[in-house]
């Protein structure tokens, strides 16, 4: 789990992109798969979950508390769970990586179970803010020790029994929404979080596929969600739609690369996540839905996406929670659109694995693209749908997002682009140079 070897990479320009890809599974909904599978009573199977760092990070984690976890396929394993409040107090310190979505869940977690746990990550996370959890997990009775300015190496003390609480969510961030609904699992009575600007909503869609009585009602408020604790969780059988995160990547580069026929297979397209795509239609892309199903409980389709030439635009700053994790791609896409794409308030840019918008704006300002840099975004002017200059090193700051999005800016560019580390892309699309590989034929 550690990127101390640097995997510097060369991406040169590329001839058409052709063929089909099955984009591995999603993130967010692997990670909670192997924790309400840890969780319920008996035994759950799930398939096509994401092999990447950071859902591994979240089985280790899961283990070291307790849970038998097993692997017995491409994707597919097997999880024996102890049942709500079974956790068992871990014998080490949780070793998170990069990843914050397994640290913020798993707090919720523990923070109603009868244990205590230490969290640690790499240089990335060890910035990242954790007060956004510790407040609420705090009202709900766990003690929570972080480092200076609410980061990691963090302690949690469970309550238990923890108090159940109503909070209203004071950024919009489904892992403070999903901790506080975790946390509400092993809590008597009736744990409320109300959502003024919603966020993706895999938690509760799950929650009660795995039999938790959850419900969701819009209200003038926002959405509230209510979960009676403490509860009983059913194992499940449970197939993990691909991430539209992961999508979005060839989206962009069959988009700009002159000839590109794409098809992107079995792309998860939940509203709540699936903003990128509305934006690239916004600018004109060619992309086709085909075969709409439903996997997992969860909307799913293949996409056919052609080169295209596309047209700047204002990005509605309502599409961000629904595409809160595509910016890095979506400035990239804006890059090579004929005029100046505007994109605010988007300020949680500023605290995911690197600060997003300053990342971007010196990638792709090295690489000779115009920019003007927001508080909350980022103006971009393209170039028209011609090659953007590059003959750049990026850093990649530890964040996948950034060396995928650069590497897909390298494709159309007239001098190769340099990722300084590409390692961190294992975090969340381990197969993404084998999948470009193939796209182009090589
Ligand atoms: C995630 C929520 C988002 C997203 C992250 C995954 C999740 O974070 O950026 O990659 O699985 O709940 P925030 O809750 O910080 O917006």
């Amino acid at each position: 789990m550690s990127h101390s070897a640097p995997q510097p990479i060369e991406i040169s320009a590329s001839d058409a992109l052709k063929g089909r890809v099955t984009v591995p599974g999603d993130k967010s909904i692997s990670h909670r798969s192997l924790m309400l599978s840890g969780l319920a009573v008996g035994e759950s199977r799930i398939e096509g979950l994401l092999e990447g760092e950071d859902v591994l990070a979240t089985a280790a984690a899961m283990r070291t508390m307790g849970v038998t976890i097993e692997r017995s396929g491409d994707g597919i394993w097997r999880v024996w769970g102890v049942g709500v409040g079974g956790l068992l107090q871990p014998g080490q310190a949780l070793e998170m990586g990069n990843s914050g979505t397994s640290t913020r869940l798993l707090a919720g977690l523990i923070a109603s179970h009868p244990i205590t746990a230490t969290f640690t990550g790499d240089a990335s996370l060890s910035k990242r803010p954790m007060g956004r959890v510790i407040e609420p997990l705090s009202l709900m009775g766990a003690d929570i020790t972080a480092s200076p300015g609410g980061r990691l190496p963090m302690m949690v003390r469970g309550m238990n029994p923890a108090v159940p609480i109503e909070y209203t969510l004071p950024v919009a961030s489904a892992q403070v929404k999903s901790a506080v609904l975790l946390a509400g699992l092993n809590t008597p009575g009736i744990t409320r979080v109300i959502e003024p600007v919603a966020t993706r909503d895999h938690s509760e869609r799950m929650l009660a596929g795995f039999g938790a009585t959850l419900t969701v009602e819009p209200t003038n408020r926002g959405r509230v969600i209510s979960i009676t604790g403490e509860a009983e969780l059913k194992p499940q059988d449970i197939v993990v739609p691909g991430d539209p995160s992961s999508a979005a990547f060839w989206a962009v580069a069959a988009s700009i690369v002159p000839g590109s026929e794409v098809t992107i297979a079995n792309v998860g397209l939940n509203p709540t996540r699936a903003g990128l795509f509305t934006a690239l239609h916004m600018m004109g892309a060619d992309i086709t839905e085909v075969d709409p199903r439903t996997v997992g409980g969860e909307p799913v389709a293949d996409l056919i996406v052609r080169h295209a030439p596309l047209t700047a635009i204002d990005v509605p700053p309502d599409l961000a929670p629904s595409m809160i994790d595509e910016y890095p791609v979506l400035f990239v896409a804006a890059a090579f659109a004929q005029g100046r794409s505007v994109a605010r308030g988007a300020h949680e840019l500023r605290v995911k694995e690197s600060d997003r918008i300053a990342a971007m704006v010196a990638a792709l300002g090295a690489c000779g693209v115009v920019l003007e840099e927001f508080e909350d975004g980022l103006a971009v002017t393209g170039t028209g749908g011609d090659p953007i200059p590059g003959g750049a090193t990026i850093a990649s700051l530890l964040d996948h997002r950034i060396a995928m999005a650069m590497t897909v800016a390298g494709l159309h560019a007239k001098a190769p682009i340099t990722i300084d580390d590409a390692a961190p892309v294992a975090t969340s699309y381990p197969t993404f140079f084998a999948t470009l590989e193939e796209l182009q034929g090589k």
